[in-house]
């Protein structure tokens, strides 16, 4: 029987990492997350591209739209689910964004994160707790260290501080956000269940966790949303400091293989800061300096000289602890790997032909086909799932490298307006020998992008 995994947030950038970590490696996944960050952030946060992600793994991984703030609906499910380990991601994470949504900041994160505790001490106090916490736990106190100020960035000024923040600074008597706040008050939480009840908890102080999967926007995710605002030539909002601030950026994908070692050897009550610690730091000036290198593009910004509200000047992750207890885990992508495979996301580095065998792979159920449609031929193409090459073309083209390029394509923004349009039977009857039910598609490409 394969291990059964609870991700909550597994539609957020780390819960579905997490989850297709755990799937390649036969766990089962029973995600929990109500795309709530697109109510909390607008379309632009909606998650919903990850759990697609995630659908190619069938029935090993099962959804649940849930709100972590349902107390009896996550005590029954996790009785019913009876978990080997459960991964809390879920959170309203947006600094910024709490002052204005108090109420749901609190109750997503301190409450939601109580619910799920007490709900797995009912369960098992054996049962591994890895918790999301993040490093503005501590507050806006890191800003009283001593800094010098360089070229491009500032710089802890303090020997003590020389390979960042250890888990021993104090998180007390400092600004936090309300955000910082409800943060903290799950952070010891998750530290108590594990000192009073002995269950193996951990708290993950994150620096920037960040990756392709971020629905990156203007306030959460902003290494993504900052190549976004360089790939699209859109303004970005930099936000004092002169540009100078520094933060540490870890991937998620050696997030989630953090969460393999520790559930291989789980430790009590224990908590890490987790992030790209010094060698994966960098401040905005020189994220602009290297997306430019990257994209050839010119990083537009407006300059506010305002600092946000408990903003860190400097900040990076002493990883110094989480290492000495785990040492077979190590970072394997540096700032240049993450810059790049974001940007890569947002299309331009990547070939057309590769995506799109990568979408066909990741984003559509077993009952849904791309159609596109030729402007010349009137030609119907679809994919049937898990296919890599196109499965079959009604007429014209046998194989998939002869695809003339994409410009002579024109996008279905809904491939129900091609059985309006065209012969029924042409279409729709191929599409049942292979088993399928036509279904709604939307697939985003950039149709000026050359091969
Ligand atoms: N990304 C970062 O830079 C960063 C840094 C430090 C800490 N963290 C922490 O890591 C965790 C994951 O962050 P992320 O970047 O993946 O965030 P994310 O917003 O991408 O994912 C969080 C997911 O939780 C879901 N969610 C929110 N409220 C919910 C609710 N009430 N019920 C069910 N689901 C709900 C959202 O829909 C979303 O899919 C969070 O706890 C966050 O505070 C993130």
């Amino acid at each position: 029987m394969s291990k059964i995994l609870i991700v909550t947030g597994s539609m957020g950038l780390i819960g579905s990492e997490v989850s297709e970590y755990f799937l390649e490696k036969g766990w089962t996944v029973h995600g929990v997350d109500n795309n709530q960050r697109e109510i909390f952030f607008g379309t632009q946060g909606d998650n919903t591209k990850n759990k697609n992600r995630l659908s190619k793994y069938g029935n090993k991984y099962i959804h649940h739209y849930m709100d972590i703030r349902n107390r009896t609906g996550l005590l029954s499910l996790i009785s019913v689910i009876k978990p080997d380990a459960v991964v809390h991601t879920a959170a309203q994470p947006s600094h910024d964004k709490a002052a204005s949504i108090p109420y749901d900041d609190f109750d997503t994160n301190a409450v939601g994160t109580f619910n799920l505790l007490e709900s797995l001490r009912r369960y098992s106090t054996e049962v591994p707790f890895v918790h999301f916490s993040t490093s503005k736990v501590y507050g806006d106190a890191p800003n009283l260290i001593k800094m010098k100020e360089l070229d491009e960035r500032y710089d802890y000024d303090d020997e003590r501080y020389v390979n960042g923040i250890p888990e021993t600074f104090t998180i007390d008597q400092s600004l936090h956000s309300l955000f910082g706040a409800s943060k903290v008050s799950a952070d010891i939480s998750v530290q108590e269940y594990g000192r009073y009840f002995n269950m193996p908890t951990v708290c993950l102080r994150g620096g920037c966790l960040t990756g392709p999967n971020h629905a990156g926007v203007e306030l959460h995710g902003f290494l993504n949303y900052l190549i976004k605002c360089n790939v699209e030539e859109k303004e970005y909002n930099l936000f004092g400091y002169k540009g100078k601030q520094v933060r540490d950026n870890i991937h998620s994908y050696d997030v989630a293989s953090f969460i393999d070692e520790f559930l291989k050897s789980p430790r009590v009550a224990e908590v890490y800061n987790i992030g790209g610690g010094k060698e994966n730091s960098i401040s905005i000036l020189e994220s602009f300096k290297l997306i430019e290198s990257i994209t050839g593009k010119k990083m537009k910004y407006n300059y506010v000289d305002e600092s946000r509200v408990g903003d860190h000047i400097c900040y990076y992750s002493d990883l110094t602890k989480i290492k000495s207890h785990y040492p077979n885990w190590k970072l394997t992508k540096s700032t240049v790997d993450i810059f790049t495979d974001i940007y890569n996301h947002y299309n331009n580095g990547t070939k057309w032909k590769t995506r799109l065998q990568n979408d066909i792979y990741n984003g559509i159920s077993s009952y849904h086909f791309y159609v596109f449609l030729h402007k010349n031929v009137n030609l119907l193409i679809c994919w049937p799932l898990g296919i890599m090459r196109p499965f079959k073309f009604f007429r014209g083209f046998e194989d998939y490298d002869e695809l003339p390029p994409l410009r002579d394509w024109r996008r279905i923004q809904d491939g129900l307006e091609v059985f309006e349009r065209f012969d029924r039977e042409q279409t729709i009857r191929p599409l049942r020998l292979f088993g399928g039910r036509f279904s709604r598609v939307n697939y985003e490409l950039d149709l000026d992008e050359e091969e």
